[in-house]
């Protein structure tokens, strides 16, 4: 009986650890989508303004027959959707532009149609709008092509005893639970009303198929976690829905139960001004961190750290909260493993005020010292997914929990089992993530991008990336390694389609590339003590606000 077992047992994990990726596993359709509109493919990173891939949203529906295409026009005003052909990657049929709409912030695909998570200003008049135009969050549903419903998640009538929120930058995502009959939103939020006002937050929303906002106790959020740095959303059979936050306090949090900064600590982070070293790709991320397997419970969670060590007390926020330095100059790949959507199969982080180890519990992916960024994560099936993440080899990191600079060495595509890595990764230089890794129904995972030059090293200039393309191109991983015929075209020269950023990089923009590490100053930082809010008591759901989110501060 014995050996019978380890037979059983052996076979199949020594065929898969031989397999691993390859190459051949990984097919692209480039440019296989021309867009109606024009897109700009680079969105500026908070406070140091380098370059991330602008989120092109991505979902294909239950049936598996339709899948859908978002994405911001290149104004900045008005999102599109195009139906997308999910073997092809052709476009299916005209696009729907939903107007006004100010970021494509999640999409979800029906076999009739699509929601769409964006954020719009108010009409002008509107009672209790928040000032200058600030959009806020919307739902929008659209069935067969036309515009079914569509429901605010935020601003005026939307938990008012709290205050109301606005959404200038929708980062965060949106998901469908068919078992639940539900969907749920996850985004940041910045409040005008109410004790909050003028402090970043976020929210968490859920909207029954007919369009109605449902609160529901111990799901619902009207503020959660300080001035989030980074959202990982993805749906249960029931709410609350499985959900993640890094917040600028020193955490990442495992909040499902609590949606605030409080529940399961994942991780412990180095942070400052408002950010934590883009752990879940800053701005523009915030899609596929966290990856349902498939018919199961578990759920995997992939972010990016530089470590945690010297844990010391959180003065300002109390209660036991930490903060942590980091241990690397540049930051790597971590996994995390949920049995269920509460449930952290492993270690918690320590909280131990002292210990000189503050990430002994992570999984890391990988532990060089090149900068890895833009991590996600995707199921094939109900144990194996796929892991992604940017390189820059020799990078230069010179400010504190935000992003590096330097030459771009290549996307990674790791397969990995029960929390191990299969294999060596796939290293790909003109295939990115760009949108929603997608499991597809025949098992590929599939994401959209632009294909491009792609550069890392220096921001773009201030007055945000000029570059537009009109051609939206897909990626496919193969678990069988069989990549499809496809890929004939993918060393075809449409790069040169897109010129490089040199020429919309500002001067002033490369002083700033070899400034020195940022310095918090008083004229540039609302001093996180200064703010008289309510201390986080412990069990509660609610935390303490942290400071007002600055833009271009420098
Ligand atoms: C972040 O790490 C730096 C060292 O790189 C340290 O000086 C700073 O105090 C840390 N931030 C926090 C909030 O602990
Ligand atoms: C901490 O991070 C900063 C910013 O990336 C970096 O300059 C510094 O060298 C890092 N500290 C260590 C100990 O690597």
């Amino acid at each position: 009986m014995l050996r019978s077992a380890l037979t059983l047992f052996f076979v199949p994990l020594s065929t898969v650890l031989g397999a691993g990726l390859s190459d051949s596993s990984l097919e692209t359709h480039v440019d296989s989508l021309a867009l109606e509109f024009s897109f700009k493919p680079v969105k500026e990173a908070y406070w140091t303004n380098l370059p991330h891939h602008r989120r092109t949203p991505f979902a294909v529906s239950p049936d598996g027959k339709s899948a859908y295409l978002a994405y911001l026009d290149s104004s900045e005003t008005d999102v599109h959707v195009q139906q997308v052909d999910p073997s092809t990657f052709a476009a299916v049929g005209s696009t729907v532009t939903v107007t006004g709409g100010k970021e494509a912030g999640g999409l979800v695909a029906h076999d009739d149609g699509f929601a769409l998570l964006t954020n719009e200003a108010l009409p002008s008049g509107t009672a209790n709008a928040p000032a200058d135009n600030t959009p806020v969050p919307v739902l929008y549903r659209y069935t067969n092509g036309e515009q079914t419903w569509k429901t605010f998640l935020g601003g005026p009538g939307v938990h008012e005893d709290f205050g109301l929120a606005a959404s200038p930058d929708l980062n965060g995502d949106l998901v469908f639970s068919q078992e639940a009959n539900m969907y749920g939103a996850y985004f940041v939020v910045t409040d005008y009303t109410g004790d909050a006002a003028g402090h970043f937050g976020d929210s968490i929303q859920y909207v029954k198929p007919d369009g109605t906002l449902q609160t529901i106790n111990g799901a619902s959020s009207a503020w959660g976690c300080s001035h989030n740095t980074g959202i990982a959303f993805e749906a249960a059979d029931a709410a609350p829905f499985a959900s993640i936050c890094a917040e600028d306090q020193g955490d990442i949090w495992l909040n499902t139960d609590t949606q605030s900064m409080s529940g399961i600590k994942i991780s412990n982070e180095n942070t400052t001004n408002g950010a934590s070293g883009e752990p879940l790709g800053g701005m523009s991320g915030s899609y596929s961190g966290l990856a349902r397997l498939i018919g199961s419970d578990s759920y995997v969670f992939a972010w990016v750290s530089r470590g945690a060590i010297d844990l010391r007390a959180n003065e300002w926020l109390g209660g036991g909260n930490t903060q942590a330095s980091n241990r690397t100059n540049n930051r790597n790949v971590a996994i995390a493993q949920l049995t269920n959507k509460n449930t952290l199969n492993g270690q918690p982080a320590t909280s131990e005020i002292g210990a000189h180890d503050g990430d002994s519990q992570v999984n890391w992916v990988t532990q060089g010292t090149a900068d890895c960024s833009n991590a996600h994560v995707a199921a094939f099936d109900g144990e194996n997914v796929l892991v992604t993440w940017e390189e820059i080899a020799d990078p230069f990191c010179e400010n504190i929990a935000m992003g590096c600079r330097g030459t771009f060495t290549g996307s990674y595509f790791q397969l990995m089992a029960g929390g191990a890595k299969v294999g060596e990764p796939v290293k790909s230089m003109d295939t990115f993530v760009a949108g929603d890794m997608v499991t597809m129904s025949d098992g590929r995972i599939c994401w959209p991008y632009v294909s491009m030059d792609w550069k890392l090293d220096q921001a773009v200039g201030w007055d945000g990336p000029t570059d537009t393309t009109t051609k939206m191109s897909f990626a496919c991983m193969n678990l069988d390694g069989t990549g499809s015929s496809n890929t004939a075209s993918s060393t075809s020269g449409s790069a040169a389609s897109l010129s490089t950023f040199a020429t919309s990089v500002l001067t002033t923009k490369a002083a700033l590339a070899t400034a020195p590490a940022v310095t918090p100053t008083q004229a540039t930082v609302e001093s996180a003590t200064s703010i008289p809010l309510p201390v986080a008591q412990p069990g509660t759901t609610r935390a303490k606000k942290s400071c007002s989110k600055k833009r271009r501060s420098l």
